[in-house]
């Protein structure tokens, strides 16, 4: 059984949806920490209601992120985490914990990488008129969502009225797509 540490700063909607997959013998993976730098997020609530592990940190209380990153990687390595998964996690991962994880760290984001990086995509998409937009689960580099790309699934929002038709079809995409996809990562590991 592979042991995956989930990074989350935000409400942790793609981390319930890997919890149920757990749950419902759908991905043969045990999530044995959940890792966040937003104490006060609905993530760290859902970890301590699912009675799941959690590193909690506030990066101001720490001089550089080399330091939160090695209490990080302590927390990491002492439960034998074989694979990273960020979900909402707004950080960029440093080489403290990169050099550590090659290849074993993955990310989920709301649009069809290159386009639309960083922050808001999917206002992103909507500022640029797309007709199609999408999810993209991809490795995790030192970039800002740069790494190389495990899976996409395309999206028309052409039909779409609102923001929130918009999310909450991404939202559903997300939430199949990244435990299929944690599945095949998981499965390709030695
Ligand atoms: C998702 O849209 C994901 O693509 C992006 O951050 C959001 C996290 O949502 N990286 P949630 O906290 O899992 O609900």
């Amino acid at each position: 059984m592979k042991n995956i540490a989930i990074f989350a700063s935000g409400t942790g909607s793609n981390f319930l949806a890997i919890y149920d997959a757990i749950c419902k013998h759908e991905l043969d993976a045990t999530i044995s920490l959940l890792v966040s730098d937003k104490p006060k997020s609905k993530a760290v609530e859902k970890a301590h209601l699912l009675g799941i592990d959690s590193f909690v940190f506030s990066p101001k209380e720490y001089k550089s992120k080399t330091q939160y990153e090695n209490d990080i990687l302590y927390s990491l390595k002492e439960r034998k985490i074989d694979l990273i998964v960020l979900a909402g996690y707004m950080r960029l991962i440093g080489t403290t914990i990169l050099s550590q994880y090659p290849r074993r760290i993955i990310n989920i984001h709301p649009s069809l990488l290159p386009s639309f990086k960083g922050i808001d995509a999917i206002g992103q998409a909507i500022q640029a008129r797309v007709k199609i937009t999408g999810v993209t689960v991809h490795y995790v580099d030192e970039g800002m969502d740069t790494g190389e790309i495990i899976e996409q699934e395309p999206l028309c929002i052409e039909n779409m009225e609102t923001r929130e038709e918009i999310e909450s079809h991404i939202h559903a995409i997300e939430h199949r797509l990244y435990p299929q996809t944690i599945k095949k990562v998981l499965e390709d590991l030695k």
